[in-house]
């Protein structure tokens, strides 16, 4: 038998506890011996979850127990779980994690620590895809060209639900709080940094890049308004929060942004909490991912499958980096380097010889316009909607520089990478 104490009780603990107890058969077919909790740590023993196992509130309790073989951490947060994990692999015991922002920080020195021991984190990107799964071992054949999809379920409901059913954005991220999607803090979704943890931890399989999230270009989907969604669905477009990871030549470009995505494209059309994501490989051409990326159930089965992964066999390999450096070592891309598309919206005062002294702008800058709409936003002011042909990152940034210093720009210019 295998015993498992799982750290952290709540939306993702609970179901990692019913579904050990209601797929018990299959499970323990599978893993060909049985597998229980044996206990739970939460930090209020009075709250109300659901759940029959025993709980405690004190984590030596797992920590120190000698029966139990697997530690599953859902704590969240980053130098409390990291201190756990640590004591969990030095006390011999495996490691099951779905905690991206611990990966995101101390993803090498926990592989380290772990050795030959196990120490597995497949619903930590994508909950329940199996991505890690298959970009760590399905895809290892291939030089991974690019990796790019939608990897927050909170930020993808938002913005379907404002897209689809124009529902304002502050009543939409309640709705996903209470739906059970959204991080303790949902900065981490809004703001870009949930998927640049998951980003991170796909990078490192991929290219072996050991990047922290303070290294590579993250904002989220806050400024996004119906103006843009209006001018997006206008010139066929969706609006999406991507990761992207490419590679050109031997660097290696990370990015967490909102995006515009043309309509037809496979991901443009992946709504609701669903993720999706796309890999391309140089031998297997391009394979695609989707499935609910956030909630109890979608997580813990990804948890509970290395659980069982475990259980057969008793160790892993994460294999986050590489086992020895490769040739030609792929580094991080700064990302003045960036190269796309760019909208543009730019609230300015609705008089003679605005349009003409953004162009001016533009036209320094080497920038050039492809689309352009005017939209009113009160009896004297309207907002420009602007694409442009591909363009420098550093000069689009030289640029709205430029233009919110101008005395008839209202506010700072909003600014949406096309993919
Ligand atoms: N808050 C995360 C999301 C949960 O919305 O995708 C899954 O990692």
């Amino acid at each position: 038998m295998v015993k498992v104490g799982i750290i952290g009780v709540g939306t993702v603990g609970v179901s990692v506890a019913n579904i050990l107890k209601d797929n018990a058969d299959v499970i323990s077919a599978r893993a060909g011996v049985d597998v229980i909790v044996k206990s739970g740590v939460v930090k209020n023993l009075t709250k109300e979850r659901g759940v029959d196992i025993i709980l405690t509130d004190n984590v030596d309790d797992i920590l120190n127990d000698d029966e139990i073989d697997i530690v599953v951490e859902l704590m969240g947060g980053v130098e409390e779980p990291f201190a756990v994990v640590k004591r969990a692999l030095e006390s011999g015991k495996a490691v099951v994690t779905a905690n991206k922002a611990l990966l995101a920080y101390h993803r090498y020195e926990l592989q380290e620590m772990a050795g030959t021991k196990a120490f597995e984190f497949e619903a930590s990107v994508a909950g329940g895809i199996p991505i890690i799964n298959a970009l760590r071992d399905g895809l290892s054949a291939n030089h991974i060209e690019s990796i790019m999809g939608i990897m927050n379920g909170t930020c993808n409901y938002m913005m379907s639900k404002m897209t689809h059913e124009g529902v304002a954005y502050d009543a939409i991220l309640k709705e996903a709080q209470e739906l059970g999607y959204a991080e303790a803090d949902p900065t981490f979704d809004v703001g870009g940094y949930d998927a640049a943890h998951k980003l991170l931890i796909l990078a490192s399989i991929a290219y072996g890049i050991d990047a922290k999230p303070e290294d590579i270009l993250i904002e989220g989907i806050e400024n996004v308004t119906q103006d843009d969604i209006a001018f997006a669905k206008e010139f066929g477009y969706a609006i999406k929060l991507l990761g992207i990871a490419k590679k050109d030549n031997n660097e290696v470009e990370l990015r967490v942004h909102a995006c515009l995505i043309k309509q037809d494209e496979m991901i443009a059309k992946i709504d609701g909490v669903m993720n999706g994501i796309s890999v391309v490989g140089d031998k297997v051409g391009e394979t695609l991912y989707y499935g609910p990326g956030a909630g109890g159930d979608a997580t813990a089965s990804a948890v509970v499958a290395n659980i069982i992964d475990i259980a057969r066999s008793g160790k892993s390999t994460p294999m986050l980096g590489f086992n020895r450096p490769m040739e030609g070592k792929l580094t991080l891309k700064s990302t003045d380097k960036v190269r796309c598309k760019y909208y543009l919206r730019i609230n300015v005062s609705d008089k003679a010889g605005v349009l003409a002294g953004i162009s001016k702008v533009f036209e320094a800058n080497n920038i050039s316009v492809e689309t352009m709409l005017q939209r009113p936003a009160s009896n004297d002011s309207a907002n420009l909607l602007i694409s442009t042909h591909t363009a420098l990152e550093k000069d689009i940034q030289n640029m709205i520089q430029q233009i919110q210093s101008l005395e008839f720009v209202n506010s700072s210019p909003v600014m949406i990478r096309i993919v």
